[in-house]
């Protein structure tokens, strides 16, 4: 299996920790002797591992040489809107983007990924997308597995379709109720992948960058393992499971052990629906594991990771109710002028999603939220922690406590959205803004023509 190389920033002065980042077309092949055209960011398929920490003045370069308008968004980070890489930062072929903010949130397992209005299916499934791994010092100090690609791993699942000559089948991408759903697996754009773990104790960092496929990612023994990450941060403790769902979007860090010389497939159970109206059911396996003869010994995992305060809804917080029904939210549809929803700098809210059709997930830029409720019900404890990302079951209620942050930028908004990329595409998005408390009655509900492209 492929492992992404880690992109380290280039030092400029003033602290400044500097990045540059190619979108590029190329080609990959993903069976031997078959090139396929593909995209990728400074290599023709996926991009490079992006490493930052905690307090660093980031300063990104993005080049596009795909020959036509994207834009590279930072799924996952707290940002001015304007640096967000959402469909307001549209990038015209040959031209460079600058964008540069401070790294201010605890450490995740974030990613990016173009986001053109209407066109971020295609973008993505051709495979413009990478991690981005934010650190901090009191989880450097933690203890945890973090030699990259040793025992600290990244794991990108994509599912795809070949033609018969080994290039992508893209046909599919911008059709039918869910978009696109393959019957093969890409990890890290590796296809059968299998690996050689040499630790007793790994840890994989899983990324969703499929379309539209749902994984219940597991192992085909059903050895029981731990999650001690959500999207946006560590777990407030580790929990034990055999089974950690993910929706297009949504990370999960994993810890898992290993005995000397053994041999085990993790896999993806899919989802449990029998409704045609849901994402059918479908089983896969992932990678093939091997364990080396001798593993290095696992260090014990700690028994309290975040140092951060779980998000807790405040009493009196403001509560916005969002209804999913096909693809629109609220009976609307994505409008690039239209500012849906202005929050105050800084605001801890709770928003409702009621879904009343089919299966979607929702994201919202910028934050991190907790879910509260599924249908009136705790989530499972492996999903309490952090998150930017979350799956809404077909007719589901899901409650999140939201903590937005404190860039205030009337004019420029952040998107949330069904990341299924073919309901986003479909316009199941809306924009909010984030303004000085106090402020939000005079926010102008309407953007100047000009920011529409
Ligand atoms: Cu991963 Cu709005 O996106
Ligand atoms: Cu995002
Ligand atoms: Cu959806």
């Amino acid at each position: 299996m492929k492992i992404p190389p880690e992109l380290r920033p280039t030092r400029q002065a003033g602290g400044v920790a500097g990045f540059d980042l190619a979108l590029r077309a190329g080609t990959t092949e993903f069976f031997t002797g078959q090139p396929a055209p593909t995209w990728g960011i400074n290599g023709s398929y996926l991009g490079p591992t992006v490493r930052v920490s905690r307090g660093d003045k980031v300063a990104m370069r993005v080049t596009n040489e795909i020959g036509e308008p994207t834009t590279l968004h930072w799924h996952g980070m707290r940002l001015p809107a304007k640096m967000d890489g959402g469909p307001h930062q549209m990038i015209a072929p040959r031209a460079t983007w600058t964008p540069e903010w401070t790294v201010d949130q605890p450490a995740a397992t974030s990613w990016y990924h173009p986001h053109p209005h209407e066109r971020t299916a295609m973008h993505v499934y051709r495979g413009a997308a990478g991690l981005l791994l934010i650190d901090d010092e009191h989880t450097n100090a933690l203890d945890l597995p973090s030699e990259y690609g040793i025992d600290d791993i990244p794991l990108i699942i994509q599912d795809k379709r070949f033609n018969d000559d080994g290039t992508l089948h893209e046909a599919a991408v911008d059709s039918g109720t869910f978009g696109f759903l393959g019957d093969e697996i890409l990890i890290n754009g590796t296809h059968n992948p299998s690996l050689e773990v040499t630790a007793e104790r790994v840890r994989f960092r899983i990324l969703n960058a499929s379309n539209a496929r749902v994984y219940r990612v597991g192992f085909a023994d059903n050895r029981s393992f731990h999650v001690i990450g959500n999207d946006a941060g560590l777990l407030p403790e580790p929990v034990q499971v055999d089974r950690v769902k993910l929706s297009p979007g949504e990370r999960a860090e994993i810890v898992v052990a290993f005995t000397a010389a053994e041999r085990v497939v993790m896999n993806s159970l899919g989802e449990d629906h029998s409704d045609a109206d849901s994402i059918e059911r479908d089983e896969f396996d992932l990678l093939r594991i091997t364990a080396a003869a001798r593993l290095s010994p696992a260090k014990t995992l700690p028994a309290r990771l975040s140092a951060e305060p779980a998000i807790e809804p405040r009493t009196g917080a403001q509560v916005r109710r969002f209804v999913l029904t096909g693809t629109e939210i609220n009976d609307k549809t994505m409008d690039m002028r239209r500012i849906d929803e202005v929050v105050p700098a800084g605001a801890q809210e709770i928003w409702e999603l009621d879904n009343t059709t089919y299966a979607h997930n929702f994201h919202i830029h910028e934050v991190a939220f907790r879910v509260l409720d599924i249908n009136g019900a705790p989530p499972p404890a492996y999903m309490r922690g952090p998150k930017d990302t979350v799956f809404v079951p077909k007719r589901a209620k899901v409650r999140l406590a939201v903590t937005f942050g404190t860039y205030t930028d009337p004019g420029s908004p952040y998107m949330y959205h069904c990341h299924i990329l073919r309901h986003e595409d479909q316009g199941m998005m809306g924009q909010f803004v984030i303004a000085k408390p106090g402020t939000e009655q005079q926010v102008p509900r309407t953007l100047p023509d000009a920011a529409h492209h």
